[in-house]
């Protein structure tokens, strides 16, 4: 049996470091002490909470029953030569960035434009983390998890996980359903480059020009180098200023819509989609109305990047959550486009 704790602060597991209490908490690192932590919580009829690196929720605050954090750990692969692919699979609790650069080291290719994703790899498929022109559905093949109604192991595959942008099965009707244990990419034996996205675009052809390099020259490696330094740039370090990356989704907005917005903001960015809406920057939105860098007591936008919020110091979720909402409150006034926040928040 692994040890449950009572009344155990989550400031040191959410990468927003907000100050919130799970009343039971279990780190379990195999698969049967993650069912006798279950076991523990059905026999007591206790809510399950399950945790991943934390970097992808919003504790607004206390949460009752049983947190569970998964540090279930292991690697291994199958070689498919004659495609010159390989299918690999991860425990749920292995670090996405320590894989990814795991991976470019022993010639595994695809998870280059992903690097330095804060979290889990069991968390990856949840919101389907996505980055610089690839998300986790372009290499999914499956993933196991425990369905806690009936106490089973079920594997899904990636059409049974429902992706969609920032979105899959478990931020819907799965959601507190299923518990991930390990998940399973098939990554390419051979390199393959995807650069299109604009920014890591300008960043291949400054790396080109500056070290005299062709473009045929440029390696997996190099792209996850160069995406390093982006976010770098853009995005704070939660162990520096907690964060939880993009805290609201890039708004898709109907063409009608978009019409109305570009003849009034003819310089707003925005991504056309095959059915006539676009996806438009929420950063630029947030920018736009004047909040980008507000600060508020102990919270703030960031000042780099607008679709960051981050904790100054020992904030709680209410602050946050008031800030948030401020936000898109302003959203909706400057621009009639509803902003929906992208990590999960518990405790409300
Ligand atoms: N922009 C602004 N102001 C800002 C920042 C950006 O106006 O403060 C505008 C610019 O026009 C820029 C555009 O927004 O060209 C897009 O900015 P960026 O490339 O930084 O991407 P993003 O749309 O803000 C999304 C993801 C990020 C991901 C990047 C790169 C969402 C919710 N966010 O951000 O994902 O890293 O693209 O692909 O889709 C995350 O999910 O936590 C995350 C960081």
């Amino acid at each position: 049996m692994p040890a449950i704790q009572h009344n155990i602060s989550l400031q040191p597991y959410n990468s927003l470091a907000l100050q919130a209490k799970a009343e039971y908490f279990s780190s379990v690192s195999e698969l049967d002490e993650l069912l006798e932590a279950l076991a523990f919580a059905r026999d007591r009829g206790l809510a399950v909470t399950a945790l991943g690196g934390g970097s992808n929720i919003v504790l607004a605050g206390d949460i009752a029953g049983l947190v569970i954090q998964l540090n279930l750990c292991g690697v291994s692969h199958r070689l498919d030569s004659a495609n010159n692919a390989v299918e690999v699979t991860w425990g749920a609790g292995e670090n996405w960035h320590q894989q990814v650069l795991r991976s470019l080291e022993q010639g595994w290719y695809g998870l280059e434009n992903l690097s330095l994703i804060p979290g889990t790899m069991g968390a990856a498929p949840i919101q389907n983390i996505g980055a610089y022109g690839v998300e986790l559905a372009d290499l999914f093949v499956s993933l196991r998890a425990v369905d806690l109604l009936s106490g089973e192991v079920v594997s899904f595959d990636r059409d049974q996980c429902q992706f969609g942008y920032r979105d899959s099965l478990f931020k819907q009707a799965g959601r507190d359903r299923y518990i991930i244990v390990d998940i399973t990419l098939r990554l390419s034996t051979e390199p393959s480059l995807n650069t299109a996205y604009p920014a890591l675009d300008a960043a291949v052809v400054g790396y080109c020009a500056e070290h005299h390099l062709p473009a045929a020259a440029v390696t997996p490696k190099m792209v996850s180098q160069l995406v390093c330094t982006i976010r770098q740039q853009k995005l704070p370090d939660p162990n520096l200023l907690p964060n939880a990356g993009s805290f609201f989704k890039n708004p898709l907005v109907a063409s009608e819509q978009l019409a109305t917005l570009l003849a009034q903001f003819p310089q707003m960015p925005h991504y056309p989609q095959a059915d006539g809406s676009a996806k438009v920057p929420a950063a630029w939105l947030i920018e736009q109305s004047g909040l980008k860098g507000a600060v508020r007591g102990r919270v703030a936008v960031h000042d780099q990047q607008a679709l960051v919020l981050v904790n100054r110091g020992d904030a709680s979720g209410a602050e946050l959550m008031a800030l948030a909402a401020e936000v898109r409150d302003a959203v909706t006034q400057g621009f009639g486009v509803i902003l929906e926040i992208e990590p999960r928040v518990y405790g409300l």
